[in-house]
């Protein structure tokens, strides 16, 4: 099996192996997640920690449900009440926690770039669970094992990803994946939402929502990130919904059997039609989130065992 890193702090370094040996394993846990005992043991006696800087309802509960059906010792750190409030640094904090020896630690931060710099200071395997507007890699994991069981296959798709790109750590992700894997993306939002130089990246750029969502196989919605605009990027929400919201006679422009996603939260009537999101023969949203399960524990499996071989190895320095 691929997949030799240390860490998981994007989607960028992977090859087309590596994901795809997450993916497979992951389907494995899909069945595992669905019998009554749902018990494995691949981090038997390891310990996890859960840092979210920001809040976070399902990647945390799903990080912490894989952690616990995989046999780890998980605890969630209370960021808001520890002593980051205090004044101490993000890396004070991490060498702390790192005194404890975790073996896995599963950290979401509001600064781009904040969980890679953590992970250059831990021995243990670090996974990114959202930083910024950066990446969130497990989020574009556990997309891509969705589409793949939805449309039998993961390559020569056409997927539109839209609404709110600029601010989006999870489109940045999504796109960096779906490109390696071979698959033709588009963004689709206000100008005003595509970050600059977007269209160097390979992407076809759309301010039309009709436009760009033309024949695509996959339409992928976006919440506007507010807690991330420092100024006016959208006229109103009403607005919004009427330009960008997804509702039926937008949809009838995709592919007659194209699947709409959210990685949630949602905003129904914003950028999204709610009857839409719970159409459950075009939504994939609640899938996307039994997905997120088994993925994190397909990731945190093969840490745990790039770990557990990396101590066996005496030039290793991790204790
Ligand atoms: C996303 C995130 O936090 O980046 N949510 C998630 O992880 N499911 C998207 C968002 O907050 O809109």
């Amino acid at each position: 099996m691929d997949f030799s890193a240390r860490h998981l702090l994007g989607i960028e370094p992977l090859a087309q192996g590596d994901i795809r040996s997450i993916l497979d394993l992951a389907e494995q846990y899909v069945d595992l997640n669905r019998q009554s005992n749902k018990h494995g043991d691949a981090l038997a006696g390891m310990t996890q920690i859960n840092m979210f800087f920001e809040n976070s309802t399902r990647t945390q509960a799903s990080f912490e449900l894989a952690g616990k059906r995989l046999g780890a010792d998980v605890m969630n750190m209370s960021m808001q009440t520890s002593s980051i409030k205090k004044g101490e640094t993000l890396i004070d904090t991490a060498l702390t926690i790192n005194a404890m020896r975790p073996d896995l630690l599963v950290v979401r931060h509001p600064g781009s770039g904040a969980v890679n710099l953590l992970a250059e200071k831990v021995n243990c395997a670090v996974i990114n669970a959202g930083d910024g507007q950066h990446e969130h890699p497990t989020q574009a994991l556990l997309d891509a094992l969705t589409i793949r069981r939805a449309k039998g296959r993961l390559h020569r798709l056409s997927i539109a990803i839209c609404g709110d790109i600029a601010h989006s750590r999870v489109a940045r992700s999504n796109l960096l994946l779906l490109g390696k894997m071979g698959n033709r993306v588009r963004l689709v939002g206000p100008k005003t939402l595509m970050p600059a130089g977007i269209a160097d990246l390979g992407v076809e750029v759309f301010d039309d929502m009709r436009k760009g969502l033309k024949g695509v196989d996959v339409v992928m919605m976006l919440r506007l990130q507010r807690e991330r605009m420092d100024g006016g990027f959208i006229p109103s929400e009403r607005e919004f919904y009427h330009r960008y919201g997804l509702d039926a006679e937008k949809l009838s422009h995709a592919s007659a059997d194209a699947i709409i996603m959210h990685p949630g939260p949602m905003n129904r009537g914003v950028e999204i039609d709610g009857t839409l999101a719970d159409d459950i023969n075009r939504s994939v949203i609640q899938e996307q989130v039994e997905m997120g399960v088994a993925v994190r524990m397909a990731v945190m499996h093969l840490l745990a065992r790039n770990l557990r071989e990396a101590r066996t190895r005496p030039e290793e320095v991790i204790a």
